[in-house]
């Protein structure tokens, strides 16, 4: 397991799935964790159990975030890693996507992940560098007919997170940027397009080599990796954790 004792961490969208496995996971291995969650309730439920600290935020607040980076100092003492992963789908289709679901996807998905990598790095420089992950999804590399929105959002994550990579690495500011790709994981953000589709979650089981879905905490154990101090020559980087669903040729 990497050590991360001694390290801070803030992680958004703590309340459920991928994040509330990520603040476990961290925590677990020895970090200090701020979680933040538009879901007060469902946010300090899971700090509390685990002992991280809570903060209520929408990530797409732009000025939210100083705000934030700043509790994490005035909590811990120090910033060492961010984890921008909270999102959300729009579940609309260039035939049918309107301004405001438009708008708010990718003011969540990427507006929100620029806004906490902005905040964040002076804060992380400041305490000689970092690790910031930020969480796209297997649909920017084969997007969703029927979320234009997500897909674009997504995709444009793993963009920005090439160009913080590589502009912290001409700063010298020890700080790196890397990026985690899940593919399907059993979370609740798959629970919508269930409703709308039933036998989804089955049909995408089905056609994955490893035939399930990902457990959110073997996305974590990816994220804690990246965070530690094991891949110091890592920047830029993608981490596909889709149990080789787009490893496969469609054929089979
Ligand atoms: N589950 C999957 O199949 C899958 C696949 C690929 C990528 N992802 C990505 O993983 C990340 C986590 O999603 P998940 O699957 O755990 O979903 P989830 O719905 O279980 O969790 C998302 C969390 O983000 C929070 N959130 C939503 N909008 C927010 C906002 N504006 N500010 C702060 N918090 C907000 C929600 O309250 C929720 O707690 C997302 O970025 C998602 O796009 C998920």
């Amino acid at each position: 397991m990497p050590d991360l004792s001694g390290k801070v961490a803030i992680v958004t969208g703590c309340a459920s799935g991928i994040g509330a496995a990520t603040v476990q996971r961290l925590t677990a291995d020895g970090a200090q964790v701020l979680g933040t969650d538009v879901d007060e309730a469902g946010g300090q439920a899971l700090c509390n159990k685990v002992g991280a600290h809570f903060a209520v935020q929408d990530v797409a607040k732009r000025a939210r975030w100083n705000e934030i980076t700043a509790l994490a100092v005035q909590t811990f003492g120090r910033l060492d890693i961010l984890v921008n992963n909270a999102g959300i789908v729009s579940g609309a289709s260039i035939g049918d996507v309107d301004d405001d679901t438009w708008d708010r996807v990718l003011a969540v998905n990427i507006t929100g992940t620029m806004a906490g990598c902005r905040a964040a790095i002076p804060v992380m420089a400041s305490s000689g560098g970092g690790a910031i992950i930020n969480i796209a999804s297997t649909t920017a590399m084969a997007p969703l007919p029927n979320d234009v929105g997500y897909s674009a959002s997504k995709g444009a994550v793993r963009v920005l997170s090439k160009s913080v990579a590589t502009w912290c690495a001409q700063q010298q500011n020890g700080i790196r940027c890397n990026t985690v790709i899940p593919g399907a994981t059993e979370t609740g953000i798959l629970d919508a397009t269930e409703a709308a589709m039933p036998g989804f979650k089955a049909s995408v089981a089905a056609t994955s080599p490893m035939n399930r879905l990902a457990d959110p905490a073997e996305t974590a154990a990816a994220i804690a990796f990246l965070a530690s101090d094991e891949c110091p020559f890592m920047t830029g980087a993608e981490m596909l954790i889709d149990g080789g669903a787009l490893s496969i040729h469609p054929g089979f």
